[in-house]
């Protein structure tokens, strides 16, 4: 009597352990096949960058272009508050105050999604504007070119350099021979943006190919100061085309 049920014991045991092995295989079967190591890496792999998308991202990250800028705010110790209606160089953007061409800077950047350097003098500019009108010419007629304050760093590292500066006296401010003295551009790209209030890109063009005669010189755009909020449309679609 004791074996028996010690076999009807066993003979249910057998069989409930046969019911459950032919549950997990159903279960496993019910997700997908099995795979390998490799193909579960593989196929994490793909899920997290597409190849289309890397290479897009590569190109992104290649992009070796930089804004440069010189404008007379940045340039200048205004007093807290200033009367932006007092001058045509001066332009109250989100309640900063700005120079035309450092509106203009900013939208490049944007728009190229790149790095910006400011041109800035050691000694600021007179505070009234006729004197820096003075100041600017004499500078001119004389050859001097201001030191800068700001460390102007290795452009070694980029492709493409936008350049915007105001026209001053028909020419560059000196501050920006000041920052051509300092750097190297051949076989570089200079994209040229101005400012000015009807003197447009004057001589400028010509005197940077001069000034760098290893580079690729591009005339950009010429803004006129006292409206340059209606060109940032213009300026940004030149970008987006160009960059
Ligand atoms: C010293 C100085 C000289 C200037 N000379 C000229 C000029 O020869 N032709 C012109 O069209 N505008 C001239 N302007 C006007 C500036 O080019 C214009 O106001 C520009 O938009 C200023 O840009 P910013 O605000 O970035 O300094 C001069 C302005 C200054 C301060």
């Amino acid at each position: 009597m004791r074996r028996r049920i010690l076999a009807a014991f066993l003979i249910c045991m057998t069989l409930s352990m046969l019911a459950a092995c032919a549950g997990s295989k159903e279960e496993k079967t019910s997700s997908g096949p099995s795979m390998s190591v490799d193909e579960q890496d593989q196929e994490e792999k793909s899920e997290v960058v597409p190849d289309e998308e890397k290479s897009a991202d590569q190109a992104q990250a290649d992009n070796k272009s930089i804004v440069v800028y010189f404008s007379r705010v940045g340039n200048t110790d205004f007093p807290d508050g200033v009367d932006a209606s007092s001058s045509a160089s001066i332009q109250i953007d989100d309640g900063a105050t700005k120079g035309n061409a450092q509106m203009i800077a900013e939208w490049i950047a944007e728009e190229a999604g790149c790095d910006t350097q400011e041109i800035l003098v050691k000694d600021s500019y007179p505070v009234d504007y006729d004197e820096t009108v003075d100041q600017a010419r004499d500078e001119q007629s004389e050859g001097t070119k201001p030191a800068l304050k700001t460390e102007i760093g290795n452009m070694g590292g980029y492709d493409t350099v936008y350049l915007v500066f105001p026209n001053w006296w028909g020419d560059l401010p000196m501050p920006v021979y000041s920052f051509f003295d300092a750097c190297d551009f051949s076989g570089k790209k200079i994209n040229v943006f101005i400012t000015h209030e009807g003197s447009g890109f004057s001589g400028t063009i010509d005197t940077i190919k001069e000034l760098e005669p290893e580079a690729e010189v591009t005339e950009g755009i010429a803004v006129r100061g006292g409206s340059v909020d209606e060109e940032e449309e213009n300026i940004r679609q030149w970008v987006a085309e160009n960059k």
